[in-house]
């Protein structure tokens, strides 16, 4: 009798370590191809043109190598202006460090211009990685410019990602966020769906890191969805869930 199961438990051992070792290469070719997406606005033919309240913004896509030296450098005074402070206050901050992060050919862009005149108004840093052996898309940085905060640019862009996130099966979306910036706290989880990740410091205690890890759950059916417990709603979750 032991001995049976004590073959069960090793069969159990065994299954799991495949399937362990199955959705961690599925998880690796799901990056593989996401990276390899030239544009994933045109691949999924997402309007670069979006009406919002007040004015048009237009949407461009870039890898870090692909974007011009003025760009980079624009987006590097953006972050150094709104976020400095914070990374200093946590000890973290290193302009050339911060420059090669921007550049890196991992990264990804979508810059955003009022149109017209077509004057720069934000930009998003993003990446398709591994992280905890989960493929995510990972916000690096998400920056609107002073004079056109809370005009629903930076929500649109989130939703944006959400979008290539879910078209490219990412498991979730994810970002740090330092404590001290409140604001951009609240508009996270409050406007945007997003919670406290499982690998956030302070779920190890770690009470005095001054920054979190927040993410977003991206095999779960969209939220504008109106009914979760539909048969679509359900069949969805399993087609995801397969594939
Ligand atoms: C945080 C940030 C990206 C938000 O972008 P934004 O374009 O200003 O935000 P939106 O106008 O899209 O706001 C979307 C919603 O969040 C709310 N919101 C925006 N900023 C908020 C704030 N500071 N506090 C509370 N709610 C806020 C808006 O009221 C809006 O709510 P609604 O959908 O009910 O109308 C932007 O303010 C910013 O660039 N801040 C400085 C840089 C920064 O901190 N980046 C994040 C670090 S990773």
């Amino acid at each position: 009798m032991n001995s049976l199961r004590n073959v069960r438990k090793r069969q159990r051992r065994v299954d799991a370590e495949e399937d362990l070792s199955f959705s961690r290469s599925r998880a690796r070719s799901l990056v593989l191809e996401a990276n390899g997406i030239e544009n994933p606005l045109e691949k999924f033919e997402l309007d670069k043109t979006i009406q919002l309240d007040q004015f048009e913004i237009t949407l461009d896509s870039y890898k870090g190598s692909q974007l011009s030296l003025e760009l980079r450098q624009w987006c590097f005074q953006v972050v150094e202006k709104h976020t400095r402070q914070d990374y200093e206050s946590a000890g973290l901050w290193s302009a050339a460090g911060k420059k090669a992060e921007l550049r890196s050919d991992a990264a990804r862009y979508l810059l955003v211009r009022h149109y017209p005149p077509m004057t720069l108004v934000g930009f998003v840093h993003y990446r398709f990685t591994i992280e905890n052996l989960e493929n995510v898309l990972y916000i690096y940085e998400l920056h609107v410019v002073d004079r056109y905060q809370g005009l629903g640019v930076g929500k649109k862009v989130v939703q944006i990602l959400e979008t290539l996130g879910r078209h490219t099966k990412m498991r979730k979306m994810m970002l740090t966020v330092f404590k001290r910036n409140e604001d951009a706290v609240r508009f996270y989880k409050e406007k945007l769906g997003f919670s406290m990740d499982a690998s956030s410091p302070q779920l190890y205690g770690d009470m005095e890191c001054k920054y979190e890890i927040l993410s977003k759950d991206l095999m779960s059916f969209p939220e504008d969805c109106v009914d979760k417990n539909s048969v679509m709603s359900k069949l969805y979750r399993v087609h995801e869930h397969l594939n």
